[in-house]
């Protein structure tokens, strides 16, 4: 396998002349993730198992760890008193009850409550209301969730240990956070020394020198997190807008009369190739293992942005001796897809279908796994 790889890449090189712009990468991309301890192909359940129940909460991330998922998705916040805790968004509305319980205070940023504040308010009222179908009673009043308590969650079962993939969201917002994670993951035994030797199995997952992922949108936070943790893999997000790849054509979604954003975003491409190219050789040279592209669905939603999965893209990225994990694909129809594309890991929020297009089925349904877990 390694040798099919670097042949072909090499002779695809050779044949259309681009040797000498970038020399295809003498590793394999699974054994590249191998090095890393990454399983190969990964599946990164997204903010939880957060199709089946609400998004960075405890069954959320019960769920996907009961399922086999490889990884535990969170994006990393920090409250006003120093605690860090799992949360997407930049302020409280959209998934909890702030409105009720803070009205005063309801548009603030999350990272303007303290802990015990966070604590009183309900996480999962929402998604009853908003997925009906999918709804349960036992989700009402769940709570945010700490990083301690996401990190008892991933040891809590003796059979499958998922790693942690954590992304410091919108980093510029906590001065330091690179700083106070490594503490913790140091603190809870997360942290392997530099030179560690993976120990990949799919049950092993979080004991291997993959047993966390960093991520970040953010070049400086890429920095901070290289620097406080160079042993642990990091992945750079990626996706065409500001603050990332510039795009080709600089008119607004609201200037552009599209009908939603998933249509606007299937539209917006690289300004160029070379552009694409830059953003990859700088995840490259500040120590990132790979890149995390965004993908064009094709229902579209809210999580449909531009094709970052393209073959030459992805071609590009492994020459670099990257990875390419990309996010958020949830359908059958888009999995292929981007594995045809060549991709070597997936964020989903559907990690048991995620699983099952892997031909690594659950032995337990979605269902089954919340009653065991009490829900
Ligand atoms: O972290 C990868 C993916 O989650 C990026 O998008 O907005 O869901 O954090 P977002
Ligand atoms: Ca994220």
């Amino acid at each position: 396998m390694p040798a099919t790889f670097t042949q072909t890449g090499l002779l695809l090189s050779l044949l259309l002349g681009v040797g000498q712009a970038h020399a295809a990468s003498a590793i394999s991309p699974a054994d590249l993730a191998a090095e890393n301890g990454i399983p190969h192909p990964a599946v990164i359940a997204h903010r939880g198992a957060s199709f089946d129940a609400p998004e960075s909460t405890a069954p959320a991330y019960k769920v996907a760890r009961d399922l086999g998922a490889d990884y535990l998705e969170l994006d990393l916040q920090r409250s006003k008193d120093g605690v860090l805790f799992a949360l997407h968004d930049d302020n409280l509305q959209r998934t909890t009850d702030v409105a009720t319980k803070f009205p005063e205070r309801k548009a603030a940023a999350a990272n303007q409550f303290t802990m015990k504040e966070l604590k009183t308010l309900d996480a999962g009222t929402w998604f009853n209301t908003a997925y009906p179908n999918r709804a349960r009673p036992s989700y009402a009043g769940l709570q945010i969730l700490t990083l301690d308590e996401v990190i008892d969650i991933a040891e809590a079962n003796p059979l499958h240990k998922p790693g942690l993939y954590i992304e410091t969201k919108e980093p510029k917002q906590f001065p330091g956070i690179e700083a106070d994670l490594k503490k913790k993951l140091q603190a809870r035994g997360w942290l392997n020394p530099a030179g560690t030797k993976p120990a990949l199995s799919d049950a092993a997952v979080g004991r291997g020198n993959g047993k966390v992922v960093l991520q970040t949108f953010e070049k400086s936070s890429l920095e901070l997190l290289h620097k406080e943790m160079p042993q642990v893999p990091k992945i750079l997000l990626l996706w065409v807008g500001p603050g990332s790849i510039e795009p080709k054509s600089n008119v607004t979604f609201a200037a552009s009369g599209e009908k939603d954003k998933a249509t606007y975003y299937a539209k917006q491409e690289p300004k160029s190739k070379a552009e694409f190219q830059r953003w990859v050789d700088y995840a490259k040279r500040q120590g990132a293992i790979g890149t995390g592209p965004s993908a064009l669905l094709t229902k579209g939603g809210d999580q449909s942005y531009s094709d970052l999965v393209q073959p030459w893209m992805n071609q590009y990225t492994h020459d670099q001796g990257l990875l390419v994990h990309v996010y958020t694909v949830d359908a059958d129809v888009d999995y292929q897809k981007v594995m045809d594309a060549g991709v070597d890991g997936i964020f989903t929020n559907r990690a048991s279908e995620l699983l099952k297009f892997y031909k690594r089925p659950a032995a337990a349904t979605v269902d089954q796994l919340l009653r065991n877990n009490g829900y």
